[in-house]
């Protein structure tokens, strides 16, 4: 039984806690399954913990004084707790920091050579490049241009489509809709989603539009303070109330504060 909700997930991250520095405790017993070829959200507020768990799982943690002080994380069977970010790379992960970082003096086209594996084929490359313009029209347009004069969101498709040449097994993407017009982050995540279906590409998305998020996950994560208070299907999360108050932008405004406080504190007891 256990052997085969393990080949189910793609990626299992069982009780895993984080400290930056030693001291700072910055998740508290995270677990979160993405099973395969499905579209997973991580949600919450400023703080809460979603970089710091998709840090975990690429391995990207050390540079910057961190570590995983507890628990485990298997990526398809293999437990990669320890392993180096550069072998987790070769795994199959691929993380897409936070802030959509280009080669701002490269045109988009240099820019996908330049992310390819090393010893990657090509005529595999160009059936990659192909694919991503395919995926990303707007991109293709502008693929002799320089990168740095991309708009905002032709600057975020361009970071997924270099993630993409990597051919990943599962896409981390951090925050991909920060301060894009809603059309755009409408447009950005109906392409997830079509890649998604299309090819199974298991993805982790980290948002705090959680509103936009929902619309295209099979199941969401909320986390607050380093700890997931909340997991369901992306149905059940939207008709959730407090979700709804707090993330969707419903419910009232008065003593928002005060209800947010009190409610925060319910999740967690
Ligand atoms: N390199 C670091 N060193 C020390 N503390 C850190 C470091 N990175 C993050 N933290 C702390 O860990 C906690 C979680 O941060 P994290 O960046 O994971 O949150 P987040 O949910 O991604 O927030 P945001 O939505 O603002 O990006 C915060 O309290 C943050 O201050
Ligand atoms: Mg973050």
């Amino acid at each position: 039984m256990q052997e085969k909700v393990e080949a189910q997930n793609i990626l299992s991250m069982n009780s895993v806690e984080v400290l930056y520095d030693n001291v700072m405790l910055a998740i508290k017993g995270v677990s979160v399954q993405v099973p395969k070829g499905e579209m997973i959200a991580l949600l919450g507020s400023n703080g809460a913990g979603k970089s710091t768990t998709l840090k975990a799982i690429s391995g990207l943690l050390k540079a910057e004084r961190g570590r995983i002080s507890r628990g485990e994380i298997t990526f398809q069977g293999t437990d990669i707790t320890e392993a180096l970010a550069q072998k987790r790379v070769e795994m199959g992960i691929c993380h897409v920091i936070e802030g959509r970082r280009v080669f701002e003096h490269l045109t988009p086209d240099e820019n996908l050579t330049a992310a390819a594996p090393r010893g990657m084929s090509r005529s595999t490359l160009n059936a990659e490049k192909d694919k991503i313009y395919a995926y990303f029209p707007r991109l293709a347009e502008r693929k002799n241009s320089q990168a740095g004069y991309l708009s905002g969101g032709e600057q975020q498709m361009l970071a997924i489509g270099r993630a993409l040449v990597t051919q990943p097994k599962l896409l981390m993407l951090d925050e991909p809709s920060l301060g894009l017009a809603p059309f755009l982050v409408e447009e950005i995540f109906g392409i997830l989603q079509k890649i998604n279906n299309d090819e199974g590409l298991s993805v982790l998305l980290v948002e705090q539009n959680a509103l936009a998020a929902l619309e295209i996950v099979s199941q969401g994560y909320l986390i607050e303070n380093g700890r997931v208070v909340m997991h369901g299907t992306a149905e059940a999360l939207k008709s959730n109330s407090d979700i709804q108050e707090f993330y969707l932008g419903g419910g009232e405004t008065d003593f928002h504060n005060v209800k947010h406080y009190s409610r925060r504190k319910r999740w967690l007891s």
